[in-house]
């Protein structure tokens, strides 16, 4: 039976040694098969003793028994690595990043009103809102503005019903605070403004920052504190130079146009300004006799323009993300 051993254990390494289940199947045939090996033998039988033949018959059917374990197992390894080798090639990569939202910015224009706030926040001022749709009596009449006065066609504006305007200037804030609160008032007031005009430095909608400061005695030196002060901690440069040139506002008086320049010496008009007007002060009952004080209006948009080192207003207003991304 030496000859049955060794025909066990060389189809068993030929089985070891098939890696795909077409040719495991090819040498199972060559023992198991109809005319395989060991049906050779099974059917060599007859020819043994009665006395032999039962002893024989035993041995073979053992050995076809281990070949047949031998050969499941096999096709159960196959099948095993199969699987394996397909979950491999089908298998998600989960350290892929996923994909993110963007993360959104402030709009220049909100960023540069955060940090006047904050500046003024810092030298005592309260910040103050008002209505975009304005009556003509804040906008105009309360503001030393009377109909018919000349200054009126310098801010043409969009005209709603009922003689409502839209704001062409943030001072109105100013009348409907003082008509609200007794002095001492300081406050600063941003918001849109508009007026018909379009091109590259000026839009029909832009904004302002109005500032007012109401006191027994808040005089033009305290004035010229306030903005030299203010505009440079905004521009961060202690060199910054400020300047005030006469001008006029039918709502100051005097009035000053104030310039500001870096160290390259081009003076550039940053705002309006002045002592705030009797007539005013009287509009909204304050007795100018007791108080008095200055005010104040910058465009925002502008000086956003200088600190962003933009020549174009309107790309504060066109919403192209290549250009708004760059503030995050
Ligand atoms: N309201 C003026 C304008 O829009 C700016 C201005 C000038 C505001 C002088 C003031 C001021 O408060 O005192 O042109």
């Amino acid at each position: 039976m030496n000859d049955l051993a060794t025909l066990v254990a060389t189809a068993r390494s030929e089985f070891e040694s098939c890696h795909d289940p077409a040719a495991l199947e090819n040498v199972k045939a060559r023992y198991l098969g109809k005319t395989g090996a060991l049906t050779e033998l099974l059917k060599g039988l007859g020819k043994l003793s009665a006395a032999e033949r039962p002893v024989a018959g035993a041995a073979i059917n053992d050995a076809k028994r281990s070949l047949e374990a031998a050969l499941e197992a096999r096709r159960d390894a196959l099948a095993g690595s199969r699987l394996e080798a397909q979950l491999a090639a089908q298998a998600l990569d989960v350290s892929l990043p996923g994909r993110s939202r963007g993360a959104g910015s402030l709009h220049p224009l909100t960023r540069v009103q955060q940090r006047i706030e904050t500046l003024f926040h810092s030298l005592g001022f309260a910040v103050a809102d008002g209505p975009e749709i304005e009556d003509d009596f804040h906008n105009f009449t309360a503001l030393n503005t009377p109909e018919n006065h000349p200054a009126r066609s310098m801010q043409d504006t969009f005209y709603v019903e009922n003689a409502m305007v839209l704001r062409t200037h943030t001072s109105p804030i100013q009348v409907r605070y003082m008509e609200t609160h007794a002095p001492p008032i300081k406050i600063i007031a941003p918001g849109r403004v508009y007026r018909v005009d379009s091109d590259a430095t000026h839009s029909p909608m832009f904004h302002q920052v109005e500032g007012l400061w109401i006191d027994r005695d808040v005089t033009f030196a305290d004035l010229k504190f306030v903005v030299t002060e203010f505009l440079r901690r905004f521009f961060e440069r202690d060199d910054l130079k400020v300047r005030f040139r006469p001008s006029f506002f039918p709502f100051t008086e005097p009035s000053a146009e104030i310039d500001m320049a870096f160290a390259d010496g081009r003076w550039l008009e940053i705002m309006g300004s002045g002592q705030v007007h009797p007539n005013v002060l009287r509009a909204v009952n304050i007795d100018p006799q007791e108080y008095q004080g200055f005010a104040f209006g910058m465009g925002l948009d502008r000086i956003a323009m200088l600190r962003y080192g933009i020549d174009d207003l309107r790309v504060f207003y066109e919403n192209d993300l290549r250009f708004l991304a760059q503030f995050q």
